[in-house]
This record gives C-alpha cells, sequence and structure tokens, in this order.
C-alpha cells in the first residue's frame, strides 16, 4: 500500500484535502489526523471492520478501548448516558481540547471492537482545526488512538506517522508540529468523585477549579485490571533503554562519566539550562521553567534518541507540578519506572 501524505495548513479551507479523507474514511480507510495533542489514527467509529484496521496497523492489543471523537457536542447523547452537571461544566470548560471524558455507553451505537469490550465510552473534542474540519465534514464518530506503532512514542509530527506506519495506512494529514505533545487527560465521570485515569494538558489543579475534588487513579500492577486498560503496557519507549536521573548536574556529569568508563555512549533528554557537554548527545527540550515547551518537544526527543547509537537514556526528571504531572507520568513509562544508578 502507498502511504499518501497530504498537507493541511491549519487554517486551511481547503475542502478537497478534507473530502478525499472523508471519501477515504467512508470507504472504510483509516486515515492518519492531527489533534492539538498528538497525530491520531481514526476510523469510523461505527463501524468495525474499519476499526479493526486501527489494530492490525499499529499492532495494538485488543484490551485496550479507544477515544471517540466527536466535532460537536450534540453527539455526545448519542453515545453516552447519565451525563452529570460535572461532566457538562467540564465540557463547557474545556472542550474542544485535549480532555477525554469516560461515561457510560449507549449499547450498539460505536463498534464493539472499539470499546475492547467494557461498558463505557471515552469521548473527545479535539481542539486542532484540522480535526474539527475532518470531523465536521464527515458527521460521524472516529475511534483513533495515537497514530504509532503500539509501544512507540507517540507521535507529534507527520513525519513520525509516516516511519512508524508507512505502506500500512493510505493517508496522513500533515498539519504540522501539535501543540500539547502528550495525549489527553481521560478523566472517568462514572464514580463519585470522578477519577483521572491519566494526566495530560488539562491538570488536576484545572479540573478542581470547576468541579471541585477528583480522585487520582494509580497505575496498578501487572495482575490486576486497570480502570484505564492503557495504563497497564509498556509506552513510548525508544529502542536504548532508558533511566530517569535526578535534575542535579553534579549527578547528571558523574552518570556520563561511570558510562564512559564502561565503554557505553549516552543521550539525554532534558532542560536547556543542565546541558552537559561530556554527553555523547544532549537533546534539549526546552527550559525548566516552561513544562508545556518540555511536554510538547518530549516524544519527538525519544524519537531522536532511536537516531544515535547510544547504549543508554538518561532523561531528567522535573517537578510534577501542573502539566509536569502528565510529562513525568510518561517519562516513568518510557523507562519502565527505571532510575539511573550510579555505582551498580
Ligand atoms: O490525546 C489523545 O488522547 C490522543 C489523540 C489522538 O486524541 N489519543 C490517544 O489515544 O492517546 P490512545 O488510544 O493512545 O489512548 C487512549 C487511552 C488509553 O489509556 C485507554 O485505556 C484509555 O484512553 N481509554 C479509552 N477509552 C476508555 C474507557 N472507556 N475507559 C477507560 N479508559 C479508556
Ligand atoms: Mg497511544
Amino acid at each position: 500500500m502507498k502511504t499518501i501524505i497530504l498537507k493541511v495548513d491549519n487554517t486551511v479551507d481547503d475542502i478537497g484535502r478534507y473530502q478525499q479523507s472523508v471519501d477515504m474514511l467512508k470507504r472504510g480507510e483509516v486515515v492518519a489526523f492531527p489533534t492539538e495533542t498528538v497525530y491520531g489514527l481514526g476510523a469510523i467509529a461505527t463501524d468495525e471492520k474499519s476499526v479493526a484496521k486501527i489494530y492490525e496497523a499499529k499492532g495494538r492489543p485488543a484490551d485496550n478501548p479507544l477515544i471517540i471523537h466527536i466535532g460537536t457536542e450534540e453527539e455526545v447523547g448519542h453515545y453516552a448516558k447519565h451525563i452529570s452537571e460535572k461532566a457538562k461544566q467540564l465540557m463547557k470548560a474545556f472542550w474542544p481540547g485535549p480532555l477525554t471524558l469516560v461515561f457510560d455507553q449507549v449499547q450498539n451505537k460505536i463498534a464493539p471492537n472499539a470499546l475492547s469490550g467494557v461498558e463505557t465510552v471515552g469521548l473527545r473534542m479535539p481542539n486542532h482545526p484540522v480535526a474539527l474540519q475532518l470531523l465536521r465534514l464527515l458527521k460521524l464518530p472516529l475511534a483513533a488512538p495515537s497514530a504509532n506503532r503500539s509501544g512507540k512514542p507517540s507521535p507529534t509530527e507527520a513525519a513520525h506517522v509516516e516511519k512508524d506506519l508507512q505502506g500500512c495506512i493510505p493517508l496522513i494529514l500533515d498539519g504540522g508540529q501539535t501543540g500539547v505533545g502528550l495525549e489527553s487527560t481521560v478523566i472517568d465521570m462514572t464514580t463519585t468523585p470522578p477519577a483521572i485515569l491519566r494526566p495530560g494538558g488539562i491538570t488536576k489543579e484545572m479540573i478542581e477549579a470547576v468541579i471541585g475534588s477528583v480522585e487520582v487513579a494509580h497505575s496498578l500492577g501487572k495482575e490486576e485490571t486497570p480502570r484505564s486498560p492503557g495504563m497497564k503496557y509498556v509506552h513510548y519507549a525508544p529502542e536504548a533503554p532508558l533511566f530517569l536521573i535526578e535534575a542535579n548536574e553534579d549527578k547528571v556529569k558523574q552518570a556520563v562519566m561511570n558510562c564512559h568508563e564502561k565503554g557505553q555512549k549516552v543521550a539525554i533528554i532534558g532542560p536547556n539550562e543542565l546541558k552537559v557537554a561530556a554527553a555523547d548527545w544532549y537533546f534539549a527540550i526546552g527550559s525548566n521553567e516552561k513544562i508545556e515547551e518540555m511536554a510538547m518537544n518530549l516524544y519527538k526527543a525519544l524519537r531522536q534518541c532511536d537516531g544515535t547509537d547510544a547504549d543508554l537514556i538518561l532523561a531528567v526528571e522535573t517537578n510534577v507540578s501542573g502539566v509536569g504531572e502528565a510529562f513525568m507520568n510518561r517519562l516513568h513509562k518510557a523507562a519502565d519506572g527505571k532510575r539511573y544508578k550510579s555505582f551498580e
């Protein structure tokens, strides 16, 4: 299969390019498109055969439900029931935007394989002109996970999608680099209080300012069934082993020296302020003072590590306030919990 890449400017009103995507989706194909968080791989969510192509292209385990993307608020009631006042307040405050709300599902609407057998449905209205234009022309919901091979960092540029899925999908809409850079916050609205299942660009503080206190569901052990099934897998991982390291210049320098003594090459992902000259590669992802900027550039840096021949990667920790919570959540997964220890 040849993969076509169509450039779509963020403000473009080139209906032809959208129509081509709409036609392709209606023929039962998958299409990759930009959202404000990461690129998604979309298929019409009510069509089981189309949805199956998402799992096939990504190599995604079938027990992990997909987020259903919609273009208008009216659609919420078609697919979800028991919509609380708090949920309405969150939609009003943060949609379109990087927040996925999990509701009880209206039966027999969304294809069962899109929801992997759960009784709930996660809905989100993305805040990206290309995604919104596509959804509003299509007038149907799109099931769309991140458009990466399962286990790889989510794509924040069309070139990342191309690298992972070229030859496996027919079309990529290229809308440039995505803004948030980490996936949406997922919140379960079926419990009291609501529970954040995955931290993201809409922070706990932002949510609590609107609806009062919420819970945070922590990742469970691999044996238990997590409330958000995606949380149990190693994710976002580059090829070389990745270790977390404290944001302390002396410790980072010491770690580089240790690696070099063992003949290992080391790549570092960290803030601009900590750039250590001795590292074989240093990917500076933004200022320590600007966690949003670091979040936006994290996945690209993880992918850039794959372009080096580093034997190991050190990722510098940040503090976990605001978007730092989502940032560290993703780094922990990429590291599979491993921290660098100097004297092993
Ligand atoms: O920003 C995003 O959310 C991106 C863009 C493309 O919209 N999408 C994305 O999808 O990250 P994905 O499939 O890579 O991650 C979806 C996450 C998984 O952790 C999944 O377990 C959880 O959301 N999820 C989806 N539906 C759920 C449901 N009904 N109940 C609990 N968790 C759900
Ligand atoms: Mg994903």
